[in-house]
């Protein structure tokens, strides 16, 4: 799919990984909406995005919201979900707050959403790309939860990706990438992003940009449906 012309949604597209996709998108002549919950961001992206660009609120867990923005703005050609949706629960399983694992789950609510409320008003060779991550396949510890939600991202996309046809659902799994998601600020940034990939076969923190190219191919490719392309820097090799 060329994305020029075409209607594309990037919901949490307004910090990190979907910001630097609603760029591309937009570079590559797309008519993009970005969204997220928060003013604040919603005012960053558009010192990236520039005036023109259609930027609102929105919170991924609203339903009725989500219906009448979808309804608004169809047919939809390209939909991208990157929200966090909420909280990230980590550390020792046998030592969790339950609601902390049970909340990291909202991420998923997001995508279930989008994708049941979006997948009828997509056109008719639109696409869905969603955004798990490596702790899915290659857990460290105390990322029990964010493992089991990166796990229910991508079974859940291979689950409905037969329904969709002939439109199509695939997912991203980002390695560790620098993003506003870690909040850590400059010397202990750096060496919390080097401790962090030190394994790695490429021992660097990936960039936003690197992880939206791979969105990209999941886009322009027709041939690529129901699938997770990996952008981790080696992060699942032993
Ligand atoms: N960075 C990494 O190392 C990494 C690794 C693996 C996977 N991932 C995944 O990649 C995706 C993007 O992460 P990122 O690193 O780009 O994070 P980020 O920079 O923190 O961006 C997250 C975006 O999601 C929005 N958001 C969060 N909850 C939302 C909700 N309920 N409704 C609407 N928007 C919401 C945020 O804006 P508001 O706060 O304004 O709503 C923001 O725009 C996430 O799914 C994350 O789990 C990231």
């Amino acid at each position: 799919m060329d994305p020029a012309g075409k209607r594309a949604i990037v919901l949490g597209g307004t910090s990190g990984i979907g910001l630097a996709t609603a760029q591309l998108l937009m570079q590559q002549g797309a008519n993009v909406c970005a969204l997220s919950r928060s003013a604040d961001n919603a005012e960053r992206a558009r010192a990236a995005l520039g005036d023109d660009a259609d930027i609102r609120q929105l919170d991924v867990l609203d339903r009725e919201a989500m219906s009448a923005l979808f309804a608004e703005l169809a047919p939809i050609d390209i939909l991208v979900n990157a929200a966090t949706g909420g909280e990230r629960a980590t550390g020792p399983f046998l030592e969790m707050d339950l609601d902390g694992f049970q909340g990291s789950f909202r991420k998923l609510w997001g995508y279930v959403n989008c994708v049941r409320l979006g997948g009828p008003l997509l056109s008719d060779n639109g696409c869905i790309v969603l955004v798990s991550g490596a702790p899915a396949r290659k857990c460290p510890p105390g990322f029990a939860a964010i493992s089991s939600v990166g796990n229910a991202v991508e079974g859940f996309c291979r689950a409905v990706a037969p329904e969709i046809a002939p439109r199509r659902i695939n997912v991203v799994s980002p390695g560790f990438i620098d993003t506003p998601m870690f909040p850590v600020q400059g010397e202990a940034r750096e060496e919390f992003l080097r401790n962090t990939t030190a394994s790695n076969v490429i021992k660097r923190a990936g960039t936003p940009e690197e992880v939206a190219h791979a969105i990209m191919f999941a886009v322009e490719n027709e041939f690529v449906t129901g699938t997770t392309v990996d952008v981790d820097g080696g992060a699942l090799l032993p």
